[in-house]
């Protein structure tokens, strides 16, 4: 259905590590600026054409910035941008960008009234990251938060900080750049639904008096199926897709019986235009279910450092950012995993509400459970059988769960800020269910053998459940939404 969204997608991510060492360097009792520069007015009328009067706007201005060359370079941007009219040709780059001094690589930009308290998240890759991800003739000059100091610029000249979060865990980096709406931002993507222009400034070297980029930033419509009050919204985001699309359809409608509400696609590269089927026959039979979020950066050519994730730590992350306001639970998986309420819960939605109800916790840890082949050195007839279900093909899993590293999570995004694929890296309590009553079923061989610690020979169990509960479900749902369709061969 609706593409989330224009082309500025994004998501990013920070690691609990550098929390501390961040908030220290960001709360030394000299640091202090004013956030809102101009225009504190409340009412809407001196946001409209009056930004193209120079002299109204210097009016309004209250100082920002460390010192007082900052605060006059700052000044000088604000009144530059605020005269710029919207559709304005200022040759600054529009995310997903490189920005003009080359410092940041920034991947996507949403905006969120439940992220510290109202604010918009740029989601950037990690600048140590950069030179490897970029194509090789594109030159940059990668900088460390520490070393950079950055603003928001919104189109009406109002100025706020940037705070930035460099996180690594592992193999898994990205860099989350926040800054407060403004009150004329604010009114505008929630008051008066509108697009709203940012601009990112840099004061970090002093001969740039322009803007580094701009962003574009809408917030998502609410879909008809989170509107329902009486249900708690569930959204599922996909890990970037590539190619995988015909394994989407049943993985949808298995998590649309256990409880999700919102389905949100991570489109990486459909060769096939199998996806736009897909999303076409959604689109007809359930508006507003699945949305799309382009995730190829292709004007940018870019290669991810660990290319089967492609920037899914950072797609994580908008996941979070871009859908957050409007879940009161969140998760990201893959097409090969399925989360699975166990007896007696029918749904997730059951689940949550009889366990954890309106406790304030920060994301509900899912042990996976390794569905692998019986012989793991070959498939049998049964597991080969690409037109089963994937939960109807894989009956042999793991012994025991694979209980450290490969969690996934079921967060309130109300409550977490950072995340990485297998932890929940910043935010209130991790709680551990009972094994008994949900777990995250993982089909480690859906579309190649994959050797997985727990799948050797003689480690498997049969395991029939999971298949005997959902498979006629699955099946039945799956008829109904092909039902109006001449088009069955996308099963
Ligand atoms: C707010 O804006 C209105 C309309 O432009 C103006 O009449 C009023 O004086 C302003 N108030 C303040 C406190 O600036
Ligand atoms: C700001 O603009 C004024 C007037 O154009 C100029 O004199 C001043 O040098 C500028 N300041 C900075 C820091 O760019
Ligand atoms: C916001 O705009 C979208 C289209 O851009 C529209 O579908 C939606 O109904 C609007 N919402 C409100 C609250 O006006
Ligand atoms: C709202 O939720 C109720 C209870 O689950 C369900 O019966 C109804 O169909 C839902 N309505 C919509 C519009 O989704
Ligand atoms: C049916 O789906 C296939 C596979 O996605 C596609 O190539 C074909 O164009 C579709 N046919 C119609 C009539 O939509
Ligand atoms: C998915 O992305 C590819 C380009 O990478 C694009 O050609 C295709 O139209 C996209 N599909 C959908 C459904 O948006
Ligand atoms: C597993 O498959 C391999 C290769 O086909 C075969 O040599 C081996 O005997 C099988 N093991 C069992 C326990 O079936
Ligand atoms: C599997 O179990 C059988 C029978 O218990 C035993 O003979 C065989 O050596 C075991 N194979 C492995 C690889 O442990």
């Amino acid at each position: 259905m609706k593409r989330a969204l224009f082309n500025s997608r994004m998501l990013i991510f920070v690691f609990i590590s550098n929390l501390s060492i961040w908030l220290f360097r960001h709360m030394k009792p000299n640091y202090v600026f004013v956030t809102i520069t101009q225009n504190s007015n409340n009412s809407y009328t001196p946001y409209s054409n009056e930004c193209n009067d120079r002299s109204r706007l210097a009016d309004g201005w209250k100082p920002v910035g460390h010192t007082i060359d900052e605060q006059n370079l700052l000044h000088n941007m604000s009144i530059v941008v605020a005269a710029w009219p919207a559709n304005t040709k200022d040759n600054i780059p529009t995310v997903p960008c490189l920005s003009a001094d080359g410092h940041l690589l920034v991947l996507s930009v949403a905006a969120s009234r439940i992220r510290y308290g109202i604010s918009l998240t740029f989601v950037a890759v990690y600048p140590t990251d950069m030179k490897a991800v970029l194509p090789k003739h594109i030159s940059s000059h990668p900088l460390a938060s520490n070393q950079q100091s950055l603003w928001c610029i919104f189109s009406d000249g109002s100025v706020t900080p940037v705070y930035i979060y460099d996180s690594t865990y592992y193999r898994e980096r990205v860099s989350l750049l926040d800054c407060p709406l403004s009150q004329f931002a604010n009114d505008q993507l929630w008051k008066l639904n509108q697009t709203i222009r940012v601009y990112l400034a840099s004061t970090t070297t002093k001969d740039r008096k322009i803007p580094i980029l701009k962003a574009f930033v809408k917030v998502p419509v609410v879909s008809i199926t989170s509107l329902n009050s009486s249900q708690e919204s569930f959204t599922l985001c996909t890990s970037p897709l590539r190619n995988k699309a015909n394994y989407l359809v049943q993985w949808i409608e298995f998590h649309r019986l256990v409880g999700f509400t919102k389905f949100v696609i991570y489109n990486t590269t459909d060769t096939d235009n199998y996806l736009s089927t897909v999303i076409n026959i959604y689109n007809q039979k359930y508006p507003g279910l699945v949305d799309v979020v382009q995730w190829s950066f292709s004007t940018l050519g870019l290669a991810d450092v660990v290319s089967i994730r492609y920037f899914q730590v950072e797609a994580l992350h908008d996941c979070l950012i871009r859908y957050g306001d409007q879940s009161e639970w969140l998760s990201a998986i893959d097409l090969d995993e399925y989360i699975v309420p166990l007896p007696p819960y029918k749904t997730i939605v059951d689940y949550v509400q009889q366990n954890f109800g309106r406790r304030i916790i920060g994301s509900i840890n899912l042990k996976s459970q390794f569905f692998c082949s019986k012989n793991s050195s070959k498939y049998t007839p049964d597991e080969k059988d690409t037109n089963r279900l994937t939960i109807e093909r894989f009956t042999f899993r793991a012994r025991h769960l694979y209980e450290r590293g490969r969690e996934k999570y079921l967060y309130r995004p109300r409550f977490v800020q950072y995340l990485s694929i297998h932890r929940q890296v910043i935010g209130l309590s991790k709680e551990q269910p009972s094994e008994k009553h949900i777990t995250i079923a993982h089909y480690v061989s859906m579309t190649r053998l994959r050797a997985m610690r727990g799948c050797g020979l003689n480690e498997t169990v049969k395991d029939n459940s999971i298949r005997n509960r959902f498979v006629n479900k699955v099946k039945d749902v799956i008829e109904t939404l092909m039902n109006k369709h001449s088009n069955r061969s996308i099963l």
